[in-house]
């Protein structure tokens, strides 16, 4: 894993390439709301000889012959789940979160039929409609927002939305929405309009399973997610269904829109799941919400504007126009990943600039919480960024948090026994 002897054997300048990948890893810090640093055990699992074996199927029902170990790898990763989320039906299979909301649509909606989503620049996500996107051209969509003054959803506009539009499925669960989904009230919207409720919780799977956030498995419908952003079981996609709906969901993965599994990503699944079953992952969520929190106080204090005056979750989406006109998120985006601060710049609600080019920043605390920040230093890192936000040229500046971040890389250090 961590050993490149292999590769360089092999592959001399990939091996390169990788070490220079680890270094950039362990020498910056990442507030990528989506990424995280997944165990060394885990990454074992996904680069392990299981990346060799065809497993089309479930378990005891494959299209292929020496498929024993598979089925135990799976059932380990489905019962594991079952016990995390609480869920009738779980499918490990899909390659991304994005393949999960694919095959949710393929399982449950006709071409043609109506998704309604929170618009992308309100906090929405590709795959739930966006016109470039295949949801986008093969179903109607129609976009609900977040309330203008307040950032949050107005559940009550929802409902009478979803009223008026009538779709045949509602979407929950966001990318750069900061507060607790209340999966109740998007039922509500969804029932008014007899519609399936899909929930994607791909942000917060972790903090769901960690009793964090509140789950919306049991609600809604179907329930996708993601399993490496706040949850460290490696890059893949999760489906948890209510019964009624677990032989759509199943054929709606294989053989709607995959083939063979990738049973090294669902041995990673499977190790990351048994993690987040312990108590110190508990412990872990709690503290990704906690310095989420540290960091919206500090930016709030200098003056920053969030999006719904704070955060509930893992996540702080900064509007910089009020105090920063002439400052875009990507100048800050840029300015930040020259100190080794790497975040992305985002669009917010009522944006005036370009999707590229946007007046707003999204910081995720996942990432620096599994290197072992508390709150008190995620305070600090907030508080370099309000600096470089205030003169991202300044060279004085930009070389005080490239020393600060190289301090916080050298007290909260990654994969240093491996
Ligand atoms: C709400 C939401 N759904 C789906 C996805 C897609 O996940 P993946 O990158 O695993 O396809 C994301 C990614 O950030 C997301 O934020």
């Amino acid at each position: 894993m961590l050993d490149n002897t292999p590769i360089e054997a092999t592959d001399p300048e990939l091996a390169a390439v990788l070490d220079d990948e680890l270094a950039r890893q362990r020498d910056t810090l990442t507030l990528i709301a989506s990424e995280n640093y997944a165990s060394p055990a885990v990454m074992e699992a996904q680069g392990s000889v299981l990346t060799n074996k065809y497993a089309e199927g479930y378990p005891g029902k494959r299209y292929y012959a020496g498929c024993e170990q598979i089925d135990r790898i799976e059932t380990l990763a489905i019962d594991r789940a079952k016990e995390l989320w609480g869920a009738e039906h779980v499918n490990v299979q899909p390659h991304s979160g994005s393949q999960a909301n694919m095959a949710a649509y393929l399982a449950v909606i006709d071409p043609g039929d109506t998704i309604l989503s929170l618009d992308l620049t309100h906090g929405g996500h590709l795959s739930h409609g966006h016109h470039m996107n295949f949801a986008g051209q093969v179903y109607d969509v129609e976009h609900y927002e977040v309330d203008p003054d307040s950032g949050y959803i107005d559940y009550d506009a929802l409902v009478e939305q979803a009223e008026a539009v009538d779709p045949d499925i509602v979407v929950s669960g966001f990318s750069a929405y900061p507060r607790e989904v209340e999966w109740e009230r998007v039922q509500e919207a969804a029932d008014a309009a007899d519609a399936i409720h899909l929930a994607d919780m791909a942000h917060i799977t972790g903090l769901v399973a960690a009793g964090v956030h509140e789950s919306p498995v049991g609600v809604a419908d179907i329930v996708t997610g993601s399993t490496h952003k706040s949850i460290r079981a490696g890059r893949g996609g999760i489906i948890l269904c209510k019964e009624e709906y677990a032989d759509a969901i199943d054929s709606a993965v294989i053989p709607g829109t995959q083939g063979g599994p990738l049973i090294h990503n669902i041995a990673g699944k499977a190790v990351g799941f048994k993690e987040a079953l312990t108590d110190e992952f508990t412990a872990y969520a709690e503290q990704i919400v906690d310095n989420a929190a540290a960091m919206a106080e500090t930016f709030t204090d200098h003056g920053i504007d969030l999006v719904s005056g704070g955060t509930d979750t893992h996540l702080v989406l900064a509007d910089l126009r009020p105090s920063h006109p002439d400052t875009t998120g990507k100048d800050v985006e840029k300015a930040l990943e020259s100190v080794g601060i790497v975040m992305n710049a985002n669009t917010v609600p009522g944006e005036t600039r370009s999707a590229f080019n946007p007046s707003g920043i999204r910081v995720g605390t996942p990432g620096v919480t599994t290197r072992g920040f508390d709150t008190a230093a995620s305070a600090e890192l907030a508080g370099v960024i309000c600096e470089v936000v205030d003169a991202p040229e300044d060279e004085a500046t930009l070389a005080a948090a490239s020393e600060t971040v190289d301090e916080f890389c050298t007290e909260y250090p990654l994969y240093e026994d491996v």
